[in-house]
């Protein structure tokens, strides 16, 4: 069996973990061939793909990025993309796709799936935001990165007894704010699922700085909006949107920190930590998730169960309903948001 995968979407640690373990498993368990689809959706509709060995996916665990290089290609955006990805299919003989990405990637797998491509999705983005997973593979090193730069932030804050806004990703929702926030031990986290008060804010700050605290950690999302202003408005850094309608985001903190200090009087100072949390090496858990990710990915692929995507269930690996997966995020817990809140302020 001829088995083709590709990565789509924003890269993310542990991409070469499922990669390895596609390979592995299909070569070794399975006596098949893999082909690698060069940058995402763009490398099935060019026809850019090579075959994949054990020698070519020999030490990559540990790296972060993707060896196939990925893009945020919609080929349902293309002129004649779908049916050059059905051509290339033909062409270079490709049984079934494994398609490893966050909600764009596999919505269009999800869409192709309708269409009789045998397609089986891996979900993958540091957001955590898909549907039908506990976990996506890259969210746990996200969040140990940005849990550091807070850790680091601590220390720089006390001394200058200033206020530390710290800008993280999570375009649709906060689990990277969350998490890293509880984890940090935030003094505020805010996240899209929530509109900022910036009133509520300062208060919170305030209270803090009353009982004794001159400096403040506040964790906010890239993708969170002002309560004041129209909701349906994000920070945004220019307004071109990508082949997935999405735009880039970014600029809350800098928004946020000058609302901080022009309010309370504390000097305030803020941090985008940016691609900082997408780059290099994955955790252990996100080599472990990968791996476990793939070789399931690689067994519904032998077994014929198309249409499906692997997923993390408590601690067991599952398959779910591809469509199911893509058809709405998964927000942020507001248990768990709560438990955050216990410690704001
Ligand atoms: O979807 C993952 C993500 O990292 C988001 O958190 C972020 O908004 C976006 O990708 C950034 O995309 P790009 O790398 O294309 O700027």
């Amino acid at each position: 069996m001829r088995v083709a995968i590709l990565t789509g979407g924003g890269d993310c640690p542990g991409l070469n973990a499922v990669i390895r373990a596609v390979v592995r498993r299909m070569v070794q368990g399975h006596g098949g061939e893999v082909l690698g689809v060069s940058h995402g959706w763009a490398g099935l509709v060019d026809g850019d793909v090579e075959q994949l060995d054990l020698r070519s996916v020999s030490g990559i665990l540990p790296k972060g990025g993707t060896i196939l290089g990925t893009s945020r290609t919609n080929p349902f955006k293309m002129e004649g993309g779908v049916e050059k990805i059905k051509t290339n299919m033909e062409r270079f003989k490709i049984d079934a796709l494994i398609a490893v990405g966050g909600e764009d990637t596999l919505g269009v797998a999800a869409k192709l799936c309708d269409m009789g491509v045998k397609v089986v999705g891996v979900p993958k983005t540091i957001d955590n935001d898909l549907s039908c997973t506990d976990y996506t593979f890259g969210f746990d090193t996200a969040i140990n990165v940005a849990t550091e730069a807070i850790d680091r932030l601590h220390s720089t804050a006390e001394s200058h007894n200033r206020v530390m806004v710290v800008e993280v990703m999570g375009r649709h929702t906060g689990w990277i704010a969350v998490e890293a926030g509880m984890a940090g031990g935030a003094d505020v986290v805010l996240i899209p699922e929530i509109p900022i008060s910036v009133d509520e804010v300062c208060k919170l700050l305030v209270h803090r700085h009353d009982r004794g605290k001159d400096f403040s950690i506040v964790v906010v999302a890239e993708g969170a909006r002002f309560q004041d202003k129209d909701s349906s408005h994000m920070v945004v850094q220019d307004e071109k949107v990508d082949a997935f309608g999405h735009v880039r985001l970014g600029g809350i903190g800098a928004i946020l920190a000058r609302a901080i200090e022009e309010r309370t009087g504390y000097e305030t100072r803020y941090t985008v930590l940016g691609h900082i949390q997408r780059g290099g090496t994955p955790t252990a858990f996100d080599r472990v998730l990968g791996t476990r990710f793939g070789v399931a990915a690689a067994d519904l692929v032998v077994k014929g169960d198309f249409g499906k995507m692997v997923s993390l269930q408590g601690n067991k690996v599952r398959s779910v309903e591809l469509k199911d997966a893509v058809g709405e995020l998964k927000t942020v817990d507001m248990e768990l948001y709560e438990m955050a809140k216990i410690f704001f302020g």
